[in-house]
């Protein structure tokens, strides 16, 4: 039974993330999994400040080192705001087990390049036979010919291929450093090995972010697409970094203007005026986001070590403590309806990506004092930040 839904659901030709996320529900779960899941999804209804279930989905980031120098991207402008460093295999794994009974899937990147580190390889497979799916978004600038073989031989099951252009000319204009010719061969490569030893893994999607200078090249990315034979091209919209502090300069610079809307394909469209997602904020229930040293981010919008909710080498790890501790109460706190008596001030505070009860105000920190400024109302504001890297 479970085989022949997973077999239909590979059969659709350009299933969505939803398609791909119930995927490793079926294919990795288990009596315990789905118990959990179902847990989070009504403590998360509850809006619950303490919580029982564990975190689904694990976010681990390998490296965070990076060969690009992309301007929309935190580490890309060496703007991080936390020191960069390579995960050890050790580390990896006493990051990783405590979640194994819990998770469907692990996202092996974050703010880095995670093919620069050699043990990536290693981590996927360890997942892999710890039944919890994998999926890894790369630049594929660099990738030798055991590289290529390794990504094959690792169990990857999804891999998304960052290239926005279909002429070196537009793809250097965000992927600062790259190498148009080579990703587009390691695309290729990596397809023709894979068919060739008849593997189902990795589906490999081409990720096409539009910006304004590559929007006329849609027509032609779906041409292209065609011929590699990539598994699905997906567009999508253009963020910018929470922390970011010239976001409208980069608004106007980067994204199409209002008068090109109509020609953004579905799904890629940065709405003009900010949609709050409804809440509560649902990475604070479903996923767990760890970086190369050890800190926990609340998500994949941040970045920054002075935002992190936990460090794993201070503590022991305990994955259910440091999911209730007072950041992450605090944290959910501000999507409750109770009005909790202890408040510690988290980079949730100034997040407008959620949308709270109307109780709730929306606190701007002040990253140089660490005090809370209140700011204006949820949704009277200018974009936060529309991109969802981990969605
Ligand atoms: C920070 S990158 C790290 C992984 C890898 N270095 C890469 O670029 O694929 C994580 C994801 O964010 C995407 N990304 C980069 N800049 C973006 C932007 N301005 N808006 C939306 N997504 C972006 C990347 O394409 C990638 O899928
Ligand atoms: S390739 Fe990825 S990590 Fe590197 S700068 Fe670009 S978006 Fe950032
Ligand atoms: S910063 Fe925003 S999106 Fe991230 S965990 Fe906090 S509320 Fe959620």
């Amino acid at each position: 039974m479970k085989a022949a839904v997973l077999d239909h659901l590979r059969k659709i030709p350009q299933y969505t993330r939803h398609a791909r996320h119930a995927r490793s529900v079926i294919q990795h779960g288990n009596i315990r999994k789905w118990s959990n899941l179902i847990r989070v999804e009504i403590e998360r209804k509850l809006r619950r400040i303490e919580v029982k279930g564990h975190p689904y989905l694990l976010i681990i980031d390998p490296c965070n080192y990076c060969n690009l120098r992309c301007p929309l991207c935190p580490t890309g402008v060496k703007d991080l705001g936390r020191k960069q460093s390579i995960m050890s295999f050790d580390d990896f794994k006493r990051y990783f087990d405590p979640h194994i009974p819990y998770l469907f899937e692990a996202y092996l990147h974050n703010w880095g390049e995670s093919l620069i580190n050699k043990e990536t390889y290693r981590f996927i497979q360890y997942a892999q036979e710890n039944n919890v799916g994998t999926n890894l978004s790369s630049n594929l600038v660099t990738l030798s010919s055991d590289d290529i073989n390794n990504i094959l031989d690792s169990g990857l099951e999804y891999l998304v291929a960052s290239l926005d252009g279909v002429t070196a000319e537009s793809y250097k204009q965000y992927r600062v450093r790259g190498n148009f010719d080579r990703v587009v061969h390691n695309i290729s490569e990596l397809l023709r090995r894979r068919n060739l030893r008849k593997l189902k893994t990795p589906i490999i999607e081409w990720q096409f972010i539009i910006m304004k200078h590559n929007l006329h090249e849609v027509a032609e990315a779906e041409r292209l697409a065609k011929k590699l034979g990539v598994d699905l091209l997906r567009f999508i919209p253009a963020g910018i970094p929470f922390d970011f502090q010239n976001k409208q300069e980069l608004i106007e610079q980067m994204f199409p203007p209002a008068s090109e809307e109509t020609d953004i394909p579905d799904g890629a469209r940065n709405p003009l005026t900010p949609i709050q997602k409804p809440g509560p904020c649902f990475y604070l229930y479903r996923s767990m986001v760890i970086n190369t040293d050890g800190g926990i981010s609340p998500c994949c919008e941040v970045y920054r070590k002075n935002s992190d909710f936990a460090d794993l080498n201070d503590i022991e790890i305990d994955t259910g403590r440091i999911w209730n501790n007072e950041m992450y109460r605090s944290a959910r706190a501000q999507f409750s309806h109770q009005n909790p008596t202890s408040k510690t001030a988290t980079i949730c505070d100034g997040c407008e990506i959620f949308s709270r009860p109307s109780n709730k105000q929306v606190t701007q920190r002040s990253p140089l004092e660490n005090i809370s400024v209140i700011t204006e109302e949820p949704g009277s504001s200018q974009p936060q930040s529309p991109k969802r890297r981990h969605q």
